[in-house]
């Protein structure tokens, strides 16, 4: 394994402010502090090569893994070894040997062109001038950004500085890369584009790689297998056949309907997962199709559309992590 933690626990100490002036002077005087549980007894086993898609709704406890894997943060409790360090110690060859990438910060230097803070990157990372090249040249290619390199990074567009920030971590080789967010807010074809960088990154050198994304399609394109997090807790570990295996039997049903409607009995067949003035969002078990739909013929004084789809990807996330419906 070469990612391996066990009962990794991380408590947040939070400041209770109260607002206004006189509280903000009150508080001088009588702090009080909360402990905030981010992640609770996480056990995860890796082995060198797989993608691993993280996934859960926000506050489930994703970066914070990230950063304990990584290093950057102190688990309160528990133990990980990745790659045989203990990530906190920060040593140099166990730095040297993983990436961190976040997809909401930036790393390279806002007015300098990507290929000054490569050649900078290099040097801090003792990557031999001759590999250096070898290996800028099939990133650049690959990422089709070899016209980019000597403009300074402000001028680039989003999707562009993103492609940046994974050639400069990936000019070194990490062997480990934790990919927080990776795609966030990027247009369709960066997001593609970065997708099958990972794979075939992952494919040539045999990284292992942890993904968190928003994006279901990211997890699905390049992770087999899912670790879904609730609350701090894993609630699923498996692969992403299986987690559809689970709920392949639910249906979602959209109905936009004229007049009114009886939710009490719709609610006895099936999940309102969604609901406004004249639609509704009905998830249900297929061999409850045809009584739901025989109902609403019945209950809805005229039924506008009627469309029936799959379950998507983040309803089985919900309820994995078992979440009520909001209605
Ligand atoms: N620096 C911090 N101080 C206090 N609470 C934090 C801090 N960072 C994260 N949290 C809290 O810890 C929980 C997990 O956060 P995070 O790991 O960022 O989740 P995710 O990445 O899944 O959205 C959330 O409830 C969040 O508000
Ligand atoms: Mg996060």
């Amino acid at each position: 394994m070469i990612i391996q933690a066990k009962g990794l626990s991380k408590d947040y100490t939070v400041h209770n402010k109260e607002s206004g002036f006189k509280n903000s002077l009150k508080d001088l005087f009588t702090r009080t502090f909360t402990s905030k549980t981010a992640v609770s007894n996480l056990d995860l086993s890796i082995e060198k090569g797989q993608i691993v898609g993280l996934i859960g709704e926000n506050g489930a406890g994703k970066t914070t893994t990230l950063k304990m894997l990584s290093g950057i943060l102190h688990p309160t409790a528990g133990n990980i070894s990745v790659c045989g360090y203990v990530p906190v110690e920060r040593k140099k060859e166990f730095l040297k040997k993983i990436a961190f990438i976040m997809g909401n910060r930036n790393q390279l230097v806002w007015d300098l062109p990507a290929l000054d803070s490569f050649r900078y990157q290099r040097k801090i990372y003792e990557v031999e001038e001759a590999a250096f090249k070898k290996r800028l040249g099939t990133l650049v290619d690959l990422f089709k950004v070899e016209d980019l390199l000597n403009i300074p990074i402000r001028k680039l567009s989003l999707g562009q500085r993103m492609k940046m920030e994974l050639i400069n971590s990936f000019i070194y080789n990490p062997e480990i890369i934790f990919l927080d967010e990776p795609t966030i807010g990027l247009d369709m074809d960066s997001q593609r584009a970065i997708r099958k960088f990972i794979k075939e990154y992952n494919n040539t050198t045999k990284a292992t790689v942890i993904i968190t994304s928003h994006y279901m399609a990211d997890i699905e394109e390049t992770s087999e297998r899912v670790v879904i997090l609730n609350s701090g807790q894993k609630v699923f570990d498996d692969t992403i056949t299986e987690l559809y295996k689970q709920y392949k039997d639910d249906a979602i049903i959209n109905v936009h309907y004229t007049g009114k409607i009886n939710i009490e009995s719709i609610k006895n067949i099936g999940e309102i997962v969604d609901l406004a003035n004249d639609r509704m969002k009905i998830s249900v078990n297929q061999s409850r199709k045809k009584e739901l739909m025989a109902l609403l013929m019945k209950e809805c004084e005229s039924i506008e559309d009627f469309t029936v789809s799959d379950i998507p990807f983040d309803m089985i996330i919900q309820k994995v992590s078992g979440k009520e419906s909001t209605v």
